[in-house]
């Protein structure tokens, strides 16, 4: 007899060891080969993929389950044009006098600058939005606990869902991402958390020679 309110936890499944050794190898394998992309071609991409991977990312926990997330799927070029234009005035801000050296020597390696043409060629911009808050029927406040920690796991199972699909992302942080609640008409209690640039990499595509820390450095086991 299970507690009101609760069900038999069945989808969980149980491997051998040696089963789980490989899969957890494995999945380290396919997941390494993932890469910031920042080149990016126009090719379309089926929505029901975009769609999959959103529905991954919406399995992610979060603080007491309130699912604190929005995601704007844009592919219309009217509003990736609108999106680059904002994105570019404020990141020319940010390259030409508003970031503090030690970030702009940070950032050298990347490539980066003001421009952002993925804005435009890439097929889609997931833009992700944080619920602040929610509203209840009556109208007050109804506090959510535990935003970030909650969007950024959802955002990271969207990023391997994309990664897993055969796409490639990037995840781009302009320095002021308000604009994106006027452009998307989202409501004041959702912040933007980053946009999401899916697509294929283009034909030219590089990446910056970057490594990971090792495990050593990052692990303790006690
Ligand atoms: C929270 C966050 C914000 C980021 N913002 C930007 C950004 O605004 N522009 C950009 O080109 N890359 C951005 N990146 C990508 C990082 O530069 C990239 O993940 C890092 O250099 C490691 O490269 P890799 O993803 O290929 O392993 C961001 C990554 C994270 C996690």
């Amino acid at each position: 007899m299970v507690e009101k309110g609760f069900i038999k936890l069945t989808d969980y499944r149980e491997y051998p060891v040696d089963v789980m050794k490989k899969r957890s190898s494995e999945f380290y394998g396919e997941m390494k080969r993932r890469r910031t992309v920042r080149h990016f071609s126009d090719q379309p991409i089926p929505r029901s993929i975009i769609e999959d991977c959103l529905c991954t990312a919406s399995t992610a926990p979060s603080g007491a389950n309130q699912q604190p997330w929005s995601f704007v799927v844009v592919s219309d070029i009217t509003f990736k044009r609108q999106i680059r234009e904002a994105a570019e005035k404020t990141e020319r801000k940010f390259y030409t006098g508003k970031a503090t050296q030690n970030w702009v020597e940070d950032l050298k390696h990347l490539g980066t600058d003001f421009n952002k043409p993925f804005l435009e060629t890439a097929p889609y911009l997931i833009v992700i939005f944080s619920q602040l808050y929610s509203f209840l029927p009556d109208g007050d406040k109804k506090k959510h606990y535990y935003v970030l920690e909650s969007v950024g796991i959802a955002t990271g199972m969207l990023i391997t869902a994309i990664h897993h699909a055969g796409l490639v992302a990037l995840t781009y942080t302009p320095n002021k991402m308000r604009f994106l609640n006027n452009i998307l008409s989202r409501p004041s209690n959702e912040k933007p958390f980053m946009i999401l640039v899916v697509g294929y990499p283009s034909e030219d595509a590089i990446v910056p020679a970057i490594s990971k820390k090792l495990l050593g450095d990052i692990v303790t086991f006690i």
